[in-house]
């Protein structure tokens, strides 16, 4: 698996597996507890949870998924980076802390690897980065970052005392929404700060995509993975699709090994041309 290295030397997996929509309906909890185990078996190191997803659902998804690999003598803890999120609504100085032991109650482990605030809301950044940072300091999280933030938030939050800690920014990057290659991304290369790109697939709109689907055809590939790899192409970019599908789950991992060539990356861009001016931050 490459990997990322974050500005702290940490290397990080370049796909991990994204869980929204998960632990949001309890008889379809077991599926979905056995699906994140079969990730973990094939090799998934990286997982992307958030309170917000299933109302702490998602997380408990992930940490029964966890607690079974870690008893299986599969792996342990150390093995598995985990990402996870405070709601905006919690992000106060006391919120955030309270949030976080919440999640990793929910997740079953000492320690979230990476902890981001889910998108900028009404509370002051300076309570929220206090905040990370005094989790930081307990042992709590080992980085945090920020999701949805544009190269204004990042501007502000760099303005912080404690605001360089910021280690990621997680937001929309697929080939059909790629306007933060116009600002956003050469400003976070110039801090070393990766982005995490969700909805790396388009919440599986590419997987149906001519383009790639031609481009796959000449690999033996399927379109969703050249997207992954389009994606991927960036060294500094971890990709986090979700799949709950086990076929899907494969494949996507084998995207990691695919290198598109200029030619290649010609055709994509002829179908989705790069942006000439800045756009609107993509949301979800
Ligand atoms: N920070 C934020 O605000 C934010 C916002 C949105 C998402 N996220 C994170 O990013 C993750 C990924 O985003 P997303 O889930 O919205 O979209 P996505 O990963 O782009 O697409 C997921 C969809 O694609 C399908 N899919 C996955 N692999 C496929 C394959 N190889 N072939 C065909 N279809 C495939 C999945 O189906 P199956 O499930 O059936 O396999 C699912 O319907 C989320 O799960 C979440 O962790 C963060």
């Amino acid at each position: 698996m490459r990997t990322v290295r974050l500005r702290s030397g940490q290397a990080v997996p370049q796909l991990g597996l994204g869980t929204w929509r998960l632990g949001e309906r309890s008889r379809d909890r077991a599926g979905e507890v056995a699906a994140v185990r079969f990730a973990l078996d094939i090799g998934y190191r990286l997982i992307d949870t958030a309170e917000m997803y299933g109302d702490g659902g998602a997380e408990e998804v992930v940490g029964a998924a966890l607690r079974d690999a870690i008893e299986a003598g599969d792996l342990v803890r150390e093995d598995v980076t985990i990402v996870s999120k405070v709601v905006p609504s919690n992000a106060s100085r006391r919120g955030t802390l309270a949030a976080c032991e919440r999640s990793l109650k929910r997740l079953g482990v000492d320690a979230i690897d990476i902890y981001l605030l889910h998108w900028r809301g009404s509370q002051p950044l300076g309570d929220t980065v206090a905040a990370f940072e005094e989790l930081r300091e307990r042992g709590k999280i080992a980085h945090w970052g920020v999701s949805n933030f544009d190269v204004a938030d990042l501007e502000q939050l760099h303005a912080l005392d404690a605001g360089g800690q910021c280690t990621v920014n997680q937001v929309y990057y697929s080939a059909s929404e790629r306007g933060i290659e116009f600002d956003l991304l050469p400003w976070q290369r110039k801090r070393q700060m990766p982005i995490i790109a969700y909805c790396p697939i388009d919440q599986g709109a590419l997987a149906a995509d001519a383009t790639f689907a031609t481009i796959g055809r000449r690999r033996s590939a399927t379109a969703a993975q050249v997207a992954l790899a389009w994606v991927m192409r960036h060294p500094d970019a971890i990709a986090i699709p979700k799949a709950s599908n086990e076929v899907h789950l494969q494949e996507n991992l084998r995207a990691a090994s695919i290198k598109l060539d200029a030619a290649e990356l010609a055709a994509i861009d002829a179908h989705f041309t790069p942006p000439k001016r800045k756009r609107q931050l993509a949301m979800t």
